[in-house]
């Protein structure tokens, strides 16, 4: 007898066994369009010249040890990226309303913040849209939250935002819930709310005092621009919400495995900043005690270089344009080709993902008769896609349309 015999098997997390089964198949022309990870035209992961150069650099620098980081992270990281998504100008900046913390990615700032705003604010209720990426439930749920919900946000039938939905669940809100807005280029339908349309949000998460988490993995990466995949955050921070904001480094400078993030918080009342700082880093402490360095490093090189930093908004430019050429392709390819059902929603959806409106049927046909990958969902990774194989996915796509037509809306 084991004290472990009575363990029960978990769930398999999607998108990596979807990885997994990718890279298990044998078939010469198969194409992962599964996780979210960048693809040059060739297919292959990209690591950006610009952090190359940063780590030969590192690299020789004889002055940096393997010493402890802080608890919260690099100084010289965490203010050029809190700059960086709140802007030059910030009032927050400026009024020493905001800080940074170094996290694990986004997933690891994410999970930070979520155990502050359970354990010190006791906030116990949070908010997902509908649908959002798989993670945010596991990661509120182990810091501490109970009760989540969702708010109302793609519509099936229009194959865009349902903002009267949203703003409906949000207005129906219980008293001191947390909201988790995606910043831009939501995951995974691709489908971001306007700017007149996110003043009505944000009117609604003031009216009802909701706790506004803004999750911002694909800055630069959705347009090709950071101060315009900025926007929503510095709307809110601007027009005075208290707030924290959970940055990745993953897809924006292809630093996936390094795990670099950052949360920032923005307070109204800079007296607190001191006690606040002070349980973020009894928070950290009791998790994983400090952050690891070299991705904290890379970046933060490259924001306070001025050249580095124009090289990588230029290695920004090349992924984001690769995707919406990739956009275009695939949809002129599905209606040369006559496929079923209209296909305009792709190349208006940004960022990394197209919420493709694919039924569960069809994508398992598309997994199994074509070696096609993709979330059950429907996702897809644009990036996955290149010159070379985008014509055999719109026909395989054309396939499973036809093979299993869609019941009307
Ligand atoms: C994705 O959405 O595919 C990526 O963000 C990878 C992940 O961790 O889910």
């Amino acid at each position: 007898m084991s004290v472990f015999s009575n363990v029960q098997q978990g769930p398999p997390i999607e998108v990596f066994a979807l990885t997994k089964a990718f890279t298990d198949d044998t078939f010469p022309n198969k194409v992962n369009l599964g996780v979210g990870a960048y693809r040059t035209e060739n297919g292959q992961p990209w690591v950006l010249p610009v952090v190359k150069k940063a780590e030969k650099i590192i690299a020789e620098d004889e002055t940096l040890t393997k010493e402890y980081l802080p608890v919260l992270g690099l100084d010289s990281f965490t203010a050029a990226v809190t700059k960086m998504v709140l802007g030059d100008d910030s009032p927050a900046i400026r009024e020493n309303r905001a800080f940074g913390i170094q996290c694990l990615s986004g997933t690891g700032a994410l999970r930070v913040c979520a155990e502050f705003l359970s354990r010190q604010l006791g906030y116990k209720t949070f908010y997902i849209s509908s649908p959002t990426w798989e993670n945010h439930t596991l990661v509120f749920k182990n810091a501490g939250f109970h009760e989540v919900r969702t708010y109302r946000y793609w519509c099936e039938k229009k194959r865009g935002l349902d903002l009267e939905g949203m703003l409906q669940d949000l207005r129906n809100a219980p008293e001191r819930s947390v909201v988790i807005l995606h910043a831009c280029a939501h995951n995974p339908t691709g489908c971001d709310p306007t700017p007149e349309q996110w003043e009505k949000i944000a009117d609604v998460v003031q009216e009802k005092q909701l706790f506004p988490v803004l999750d911002t993995a694909y800055q630069g990466f959705a347009s090709g621009d950071l101060d315009n995949d900025a926007y929503t955050i510095r709307y809110f921070v601007n027009r005075g919400f208290e707030t924290m904001i959970c940055q990745s480094f993953a897809k924006n400078f292809g630093l996936y495995n390094e795990r670099v993030g950052n949360l920032v918080c923005v307070v109204n009342n800079p007296c607190a900043i001191v006690n606040v700082k002070s349980q973020f880093t009894l928070i950290i402490r009791g998790m994983y005690s400090n952050p690891p360095s070299h991705g904290a490093r890379v970046v933060s090189f490259v924001l306070n270089n001025a050249q580095l930093y124009d090289e990588w908004k230029e290695a920004i430019k090349t992924m984001a344009s690769r995707v919406v050429n990739m956009r275009h392709a695939l949809r002129d390819a599905l209606e040369r080709f006559g496929t079923p059902g209209t296909w305009n929603h792709i190349t208006s959806q940004i960022g990394m993902f197209s919420y493709t409106g694919l039924t569960e049927e069809q994508v398992l046909h598309l997994i199994q008769n074509h070696h096609v990958y993709l979330l059950r969902s429907g996702r897809i990774n644009m990036c996955g896609l290149n010159a070379s194989n985008v014509e055999y996915v719109a026909k395989a796509i054309h396939d499973a349309v036809t093979a299993y037509p869609r019941q009307k809306l």
